[in-house]
């Protein structure tokens, strides 16, 4: 899978955090219903890689992947279970590399122009920029591309983007998509608003589709 068309394609990822994995199944369908079908599964919750396993197996027309890859055996469990790419939050050369071994697509998360470098030494075609709304936002964005375009690099930024500043993003080329909570409220999830959770996510599609 290339990981890089994949994030395009969807423009906006759902960064899920789910506490009972027999959720898994309708969040997974509500959210491909809505017209975003790449899924970020974060490894926060103990739920994460039985999450990822139910989707794969049940909802084929997902892109399920895990977020939140802090530690090898995470990595590991996470391609066990069926993910189809893995994002981490910073950059962690042991992480990219076990990445590697595993034959898992793998998105390090950068908020400096040396960890940015790093990444791109270690091979990474795209990063996340996390936390991108507390990080500098869309202007930090744009001044790495001032010295970093040349290297084709392409961004996904994640933390604190929605719907208010999503179009500020997207307005940078080189961001591919954008990540985010907003899209599956952990209230609409308690109580299985799977109404809601398309809506919201059917709001963001509409905006990608805008966009190209
Ligand atoms: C992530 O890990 O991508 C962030 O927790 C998402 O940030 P958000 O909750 O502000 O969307």
């Amino acid at each position: 899978m290339d990981i890089l068309e994949t994030f395009k394609s969807a423009g906006v990822i759902p960064v899920i955090v789910i506490e009972d994995e027999a959720k898994a199944v309708p969040l997974a369908k509500a959210l491909v219903k809505g017209g975003l079908p790449v899924l970020e599964v974060t490894f926060r919750t103990k739920a994460a890689a039985q999450a990822i396993a139910k989707i794969s197996a049940e909802v084929p027309e997902a892109i399920v992947g895990a977020g939140t890859l802090l530690s090898v055996e995470q990595v590991k469990a996470a391609k066990a279970a069926g993910a189809k790419f893995g994002v981490a939050p910073g950059f962690d050369p042991i992480i990219v590399n076990a990445a590697k071994e595993e034959g898992l697509p793998f998105c390090p998360g950068i908020a400096t122009a040396s960890e940015l470098s790093q990444a791109l030494s270690a091979g990474a075609k795209m990063v996340k920029f996390f936390p991108a709304q507390a990080a500098g936002g869309v202007n930090m964005i744009k001044n790495f591309l001032g010295a970093f375009r040349f290297t084709g690099v392409k961004f996904m930024p994640t933390g604190g983007v929605n719907l208010s500043n999503i179009n500020d993003y997207f307005s940078v080329p080189e961001i591919i998509c954008c990540g985010g909570t907003w899209i599956v409220p952990k209230d609409a999830l308690d109580s299985e608003d799977w109404d809601k959770i398309t809506t919201l996510a059917s709001e963001a599609a509409e905006i990608v589709k805008a966009r190209t």
